[in-house]
């Protein structure tokens, strides 16, 4: 068996989809081995799932920082130094500067909630509602520079229903999102997508667009 893929998760909440992939490693589903967990706030309940993990833990405080340049070029100090293949951005709610991005270009992604690439940014579960959107959902993507706009790897629907509030469409958002952030670092990890100058590539091919994967099909499949 080749080596697992060293990933480097940053957080900045309570971590669920951190633990997908925590639990994902454990169970010996995923090839990767997750060799640190960053938050910018020390009250991030994730922090506490890594810990119970044995995973080691750093917390590094946008607010001792002037600016994200410089609170991104200690970020990015702090990451390499478990010299990670994959960093994944599991709720890090903090805008990246293009410095930072660049740096792991091809080897950032992010979860984002929603089918982008409606929807970018914040509040999608709301937008989505007062919109009266008949499908909302979840996204993996590469990080670019611009926000959201990545090139995305794999998404999950789910439908909006008429008296669905904000929290109980969220949840059922979040159920997606802890099928698909495993399922797209697994294949990255198995190498079996990469993103290359024109865009995403699952086996070589150049992925389907969109790449949805309906919240009723087996993901376990790919
Ligand atoms: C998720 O809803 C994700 O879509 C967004 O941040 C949230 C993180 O949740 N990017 P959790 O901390 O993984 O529970």
């Amino acid at each position: 068996m080749s080596r697992p893929l060293d990933v480097v998760v940053l957080i900045s909440g309570s971590g669920t989809n951190l633990q997908c992939l925590i639990d994902g490693q454990q169970r010996g589903e995923l090839p990767i081995r997750i060799r640190a967990v960053i938050s910018n706030r020390a009250d991030a309940g994730g922090l506490e799932r890594a810990r119970a993990a044995g995973i080691p833990t750093e917390v590094l405080p946008h607010r001792d920082y002037p600016d994200r340049e410089h609170y991104d070029a200690d970020l990015v100090r702090v990451v390499d130094r478990h010299e990670p293949g994959l960093v994944v951005l599991a709720g890090f709610m903090r805008i990246l500067t293009p410095g930072f991005v660049r740096h792991y270009q091809g080897r950032l992604i992010n979860i984002h909630p929603s089918l982008l690439p409606a929807y970018r940014g914040l509040h999608t579960h709301e937008r989505a509602i007062a919109d009266g959107a008949a499908a909302h959902g979840c996204s993996v993507h590469f990080v670019i520079p611009e926000l959201d706009a990545g090139p995305v790897i794999v998404q999950a629907r789910v439908p909006v229903h008429a008296d669905d509030t904000p929290e109980t469409l969220k949840a059922r958002v979040q159920e997606q999102e802890h099928r698909i952030y495993p399922l797209a670092v697994r294949l990255i990890a198995e190498g079996r997508v990469r993103l290359d100058d024109d865009g995403v590539h699952v086996d070589g091919e150049p992925a389907a667009k969109p790449p949805a994967i309906d919240a009723a099909t087996d993901v376990a499949a790919l």
